[in-house]
């Protein structure tokens, strides 16, 4: 018989607000439907799960992201030079090749976001596997959004109940403009999906804070100041050290993230070491809010 990888694994939280490590699966062998239960649940359950000494090429990559749903096509970045031969496969890295870049976001920091948020649908999740990693810096952190909703002061909680934002789509988050978008100096002005600033988990039916990126962020029908002092609030709670925890990346980590319900970030990095990571993302829906969570 082919070896499959085991029925049973071992879930270990991280003991900070989010993510546990998964022990005990060789994901380039064949997963059950038991196992993958178990992964999914878990997925559910901690929004963010690493595992570790992984040994994936990309087929195997792209077999095991799969089993999460339809993946997206890599999506179109500033900055980016080389194409993948794989078309589900995003590389995210610094290194340059003949002077030309081979994936996005260079050594910069990211600032805290939701991917492609300024879409109208919006990935479930994303899956990131690191290749090469510097040996300081380029850390991932990410941030639960539920334990945001859940703890933000009833006053704001009300101020936000039923108010939509419009996710500028202009910038990444590395503050670069992205191909064919204009400057933006006017949020109101900003392009991009407006979506529910509480969205409910469609698997879990709990609700998290869902502000996508700072950055020419507006929501709808407030006047700007207004809108900003709202945003800045929301934004100082949400960005606070106890809802956070940082990834400190090893090669053969794969990292596998809820989007619906966890922001990430990460970390700037020196230029001349070499950070190699590969990524798939999870088509998904359109964020809504259910009245009837409470
Ligand atoms: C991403 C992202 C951060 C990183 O892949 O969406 O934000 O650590 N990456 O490379
Ligand atoms: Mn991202």
């Amino acid at each position: 018989m082919d070896a499959v990888a085991n029925t049973k694994i071992t879930v270990i939280p991280s003991g900070a607000a989010l993510a546990a490590d998964v022990v005990g699966v060789d994901l380039s062998l064949p997963i059950s439907a038991e196992l993958f239960a178990q992964i999914r649940q878990a997925w559910n359950d901690h929004l963010v799960l690493r595992f570790r000494g992984q040994k994936l090429d990309d087929p195997a990559f792209l077999k095991f992201a799969r089993l999460f749903g339809e993946l997206d096509k890599a999506p179109v970045h500033a900055g980016k030079d080389v194409v993948n031969p794989f078309p589900e496969i995003t590389v995210m890295s610094n290194i340059k090749v003949d002077g030309k870049s081979i994936g996005n976001l260079g050594n910069y920091e990211a600032v805290w976001h939701t991917d492609m948020s300024y879409n109208d649908l919006c990935p479930i999740g994303s899956a990131l596997y690191a290749l090469e990693v510097p040996p300081v810096g380029g850390n991932t952190g990410f941030a639960n959004m539920y334990r945001a909703y859940d703890t933000l002061p009833a006053e704001l909680k009300r101020e936000i109940m039923g108010k939509t934002c419009r996710h500028d789509s202009s910038r990444n988050s590395a503050g670069e403009l992205r191909k064919g978008a204009k400057e933006i100096t006017d949020p109101r002005e900003a392009p991009g999906a407006i979506h529910p600033i509480i969205r409910t988990h469609p698997e879990t039916h709990k609700n998290a804070l869902f502000l996508g990126r700072r950055q020419s962020a507006y929501i709808i029908g407030m006047p700007l100041d207004q809108s900003e002092d709202l945003l800045n609030r929301l934004w100082a709670h949400a960005t606070q050290k106890e809802f956070e925890w940082p990834q400190v990346w090893k090669v053969g980590d794969l990292i596998l993230w809820d989007n619906r319900s966890a922001m990430h970030r990460r970390d700037a990095f020196d230029a001349n070491s070499r950070r190699l990571m590969h990524r798939t993302q999870i088509k998904g829906g359109k964020p809504y809010f259910d009245a009837a969570v409470a």
